[in-house]
C-alpha cells in the first residue's frame, strides 16, 4: 500500500473524566464515524483512564507505570482527534495534564476538534485548545464538529435525534484530517521537522 492508500493511525483523545460525564455519549458517535472509514486506524485515549498521572508532573513509578499505557498511543498516531466538553470556557483540567506529559508525540502532525457543552457547544474551549496544539507545533484542523446544550442533542439510546448536519460536519473534518495526516506523515518521513 502507498502512502495514498494506507491507513492513517488516528487516536482519539476523550477529554473529560467527570464523575457522571456525558463524554462516553459524544464519543460513541464519533468513534463509530472514525471505525466507518477504511482510511484511519483507530486508538482510544480516554482521560478518565488517566488519573494516575500527577498533576506535578513529577516523575515517578507510578507516573511511568500511567505513561506506558498512554504514550505509545501518541507516538505511534499520525494523526488525533481530541473530543473535548467546555468547563469555564476553556477545557477540563485532566486533558491538559495528559497534553503537558507529552511533546515530541504531538508534533508536526494534525489535531482535530470536537466539543460539547451549553450555548456555545464548547466552541471557546476549541480555541483554547487551537492555542495549546500550536504550541506543540501540531496543526489543528479547520473544521470541527460541535454540539451546544449535548445533552438534549441525543435520545435515551445515546443516539443523535437530528444526526444529519453532525454527521456531515465529521466527514467534512475527517476527510481534512486525512489529508493533513498523510501530507504530514510523508513530511516527516522525508525531512527532519525543523524544531
Ligand atoms: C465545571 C463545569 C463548568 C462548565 N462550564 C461551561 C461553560 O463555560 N460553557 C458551557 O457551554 N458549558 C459549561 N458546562 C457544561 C458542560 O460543558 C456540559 O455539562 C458537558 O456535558 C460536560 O462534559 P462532561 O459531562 O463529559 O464532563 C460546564 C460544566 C461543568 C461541570
Amino acid at each position: 500500500m502507498d502512502t495514498d492508500t494506507a491507513p492513517l493511525t488516528v487516536t482519539v483523545v476523550i477529554g473529560s473524566n467527570r464523575h457522571g460525564r456525558f463524554g462516553p455519549v459524544v464519543a460513541d458517535w464519533l468513534l463509530t464515524h472514525v471505525n466507518d472509514r477504511a482510511d484511519l486506524t483507530l486508538q482510544v485515549v480516554d482521560v478518565a483512564d488517566t488519573g494516575r498521572l500527577p498533576t506535578t508532573l513529577a516523575p515517578s513509578p507510578e507516573a511511568s507505570a500511567a505513561l506506558a499505557a498512554i504514550t505509545p498511543k501518541l507516538s505511534s498516531a499520525d494523526a488525533f482527534v481530541v473530543l473535548t466538553p467546555e468547563y469555564n470556557h476553556s477545557f477540563p483540567a485532566g486533558l491538559k495534564n495528559l497534553i503537558d506529559w507529552h511533546y515530541t508525540e504531538w508534533r508536526a502532525k494534525p489535531v482535530a476538534l470536537v466539543s460539547y457543552g451549553g450555548l456555545a457547544g464548547g466552541l471557546r474551549a476549541v480555541e483554547h485548545l487551537r492555542q495549546v496544539f500550536a504550541e506543540l507545533h501540531a496543526v489543528t484542523v479547520r473544521d470541527t464538529v460541535s454540539f451546544h446544550n449535548a445533552g438534549a442533542s441525543f435520545d435515551d439510546r445515546g443516539l443523535l435525534k437530528d444526526p444529519s448536519a453532525p454527521d456531515a460536519a465529521a466527514k467534512a473534518m475527517l476527510d481534512q484530517l486525512v489529508w493533513w495526516g498523510r501530507s504530514l506523515k510523508e513530511a516527516r518521513e522525508t525531512r527532519p521537522y525543523a524544531a
